[in-house]
C-alpha cells in the first residue's frame, strides 16, 4: 500500500471542521478514477494521529477557523512524514494566510467554496506527479527579485545568462516573469513569435524538443529566452500551476535557468521563488531600498528559505558610499554576497542597443564583474548540488 506506483490508487484524507465541506471533496473525488478518500476527520488530533500510521496520502487540512491548531497538524505532518502531500483549504485567501500555509508544509492551497473544475484539475495534477516523480537533474534554477522598481533585476538576469551560456557552454533558459511589460526580450533585441501565454497554455501537450522551438535562442548561444506575453490581459490567465509545470520541464532540459521575477508577490512568485534553488536578492544601496530589502529578507524567512537559498547582491555599487557595507548587512541580517559596480554609461548602451554588456565594452569592470560573477553561481552550485 505504501508505493503509490505499486497500487496506482491515491489515498486521500480530509480533516476539516465543517461536515458541509468534507463532503463537497468526498463528491468531487468520487467522480476520480483511482482515488480513495481513506478517512475523514472533523478533530485536527484525530486526524493527525491517523494520517501518521496511515500509508502515504494527500491530506486536505482547512485553516479557515482554527488556524493555529491546522497549521500546527501541518508541520506535524510533514515533518513526520515527508513524502505526504498536504493540500491547504481557507475560505481566507490573503498572501499571508498562503504563506503560513505552504511555510508550514502545504503544497498548494486552495480556496473555498471549492471550484470543482479548479479540484479536479488539482487531484489529477497531483494522481500524475505520483505516478510520475520528477528524475532529479543537476538543474539549477536561479531567480533574481526585489520587491522594488528599478533595481537592476532584469540587468543581472540578463546579464547572468549570457554569461552562464557563454562560460559553461551549457543550456541556459531564460524566463520573463515580468507578466505584464517584461523587459527580457527588448535587452536582447528580441521579437519572440512563442511567448509566456502560449507555452502556458501548451505545456502540457508540448515535447522536450517542440518546448525548445517554441522557445527563442538568443543569437547562436546555448541561451533560449520565455519572454513576456505580448497582450497584458493574457498575462491574467497564467496560472501558478502553469508556471510550475514549465518550470519541471525546463529542469528536464535545461543546465540553468534564470528568472527575472516581478516586483509583485502573487501565487506565481512565490511559485517561482519556491522552485528556486538560489535567489539574487537585488539591492542598491540607499536608505528605501535597504529597508525594502529588509522587508523582503523577513518575508523569506517567513517562507522558512534558508540562507543558503537567499544571496543579497548590491547592484550599482560604488566604493566610499555614505552608507557602509556593514550598516546594510546589520539591518537586513544577511552578509552580501555580492557587489556589481555602477556602470550607468555601459549598461544604458547595452540596453538601448539591445545587447548584453559584454557586447559593448568586454573590457568593463562591469563585464569583468558578471564574468566573475557567473563563474562564482556556477561553481557555487556545483558545490551545492555535490553537498545534496
Ligand atoms: N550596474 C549598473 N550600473 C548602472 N546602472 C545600472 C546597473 N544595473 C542596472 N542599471 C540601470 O538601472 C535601471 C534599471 O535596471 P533594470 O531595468 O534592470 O531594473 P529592474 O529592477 O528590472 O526594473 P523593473 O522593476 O522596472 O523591472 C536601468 O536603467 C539600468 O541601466
Ligand atoms: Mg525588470
Amino acid at each position: 500500500m505504501d508505493n503509490l506506483n505499486e497500487t496506482a490508487v491515491m489515498n486521500v484524507v480530509i480533516i476539516d471542521e465543517e461536515e458541509n465541506s468534507r463532503s463537497i471533496i468526498k463528491n468531487y473525488l468520487c467522480d476520480i478514477e483511482g482515488v480513495l478518500v481513506s478517512s475523514e476527520f472533523s478533530d485536527y488530533e484525530q486526524g493527525c494521529s491517523f494520517v501518521l500510521n496511515a500509508p502515504k496520502s494527500v491530506i486536505f487540512i482547512d485553516t479557515s477557523y482554527n488556524n493555529e491548531k491546522a497549521l500546527n497538524t501541518i508541520k506535524t505532518i510533514k515533518e513526520n512524514k515527508k513524502d505526504n502531500i498536504i493540500i491547504a483549504l481557507s475560505n481566507k485567501t490573503t498572501t499571508d494566510s498562503i504563506i503560513k500555509a505552504m511555510r508550514a508544509g502545504a503544497k498548494d492551497f486552495i480556496s473555498k467554496p471549492i471550484v470543482k473544475s479548479e479540484f479536479s484539475e488539482l487531484i489529477n495534477k497531483l494522481k500524475y506527479e505520483l505516478l510520475n516523480p520528477i528524475e532529479e537533474s543537476p538543474c539549477k534554477i536561479i531567480s533574481t527579485f526585489s520587491n522594488k522598481g528599478g533595481i537592476g533585476k532584469t540587468s543581472i538576469a540578463v546579464n547572468l545568462a549570457v554569461e552562464l551560456a557563454q562560460m559553461t557552454k551549457e543550456k541556459v533558459a531564460l524566463i520573463d516573469l515580468n507578466l505584464q511589460l517584461g523587459d527580457v526580450a527588448t535587452f536582447l533585441d528580441m521579437t519572440p513569435p512563442f511567448a509566456m501565454d502560449y507555452i502556458a497554455n501548451n505545456i502540457s501537450n508540448l515535447d522536450k524538443e517542440e518546448l525548445l522551438k517554441t522557445m527563442t535562442r538568443y543569437k547562436n548561444t546555448s541561451l533560449y529566452v520565455i519572454a513576456d506575453p505580448l497582450n497584458i490581459d493574457s498575462s491574467q490567465d497564467i496560472t501558478a500551476e502553469q508556471i510550475k509545470n514549465i518550470l519541471n520541464e525546463l529542469k528536464k532540459i535545461f543546465s540553468y535557468v534564470v528568472i527575472d521575477i516581478g516586483t509583485n508577490i502573487d501565487s506565481k512568485t512565490i511559485t517561482a521563488l519556491n522552485m528556486s534553488d538560489l535567489i539574487l536578492l537585488v539591492a542598491i544601496v540607499n536608505l528605501p531600498a535597504i529597508r525594502s530589502t529588509q522587508r523582503c529578507m523577513e518575508m523569506f524567512e517567513k517562507l522558512g528559505y534558508t540562507k543558503d537559498k537567499v544571496k543579497l547582491v548590491l547592484n550599482r555599487y560604488m566604493e566610499n558610499e555614505d552608507i557602509k557595507t556593514s550598516d546594510i548587512e546589520d539591518v537586513v541580517k544577511q552578509k552580501v554576497y555580492w557587489k556589481i559596480p555602477n556602470n550607468y554609461l555601459t549598461m544604458m548602451s547595452a540596453i538601448n542597443k539591445g545587447v548584453p554588456v559584454n557586447e559593448i565594452n568586454p573590457s568593463s569592470n562591469i563585464v569583468q564583474n558578471y564574468m566573475e560573477f557567473a563563474s562564482k553561481l556556477s561553481d557555487y552550485l556545483i558545490t551545492q548540488s555535490i553537498k545534496i
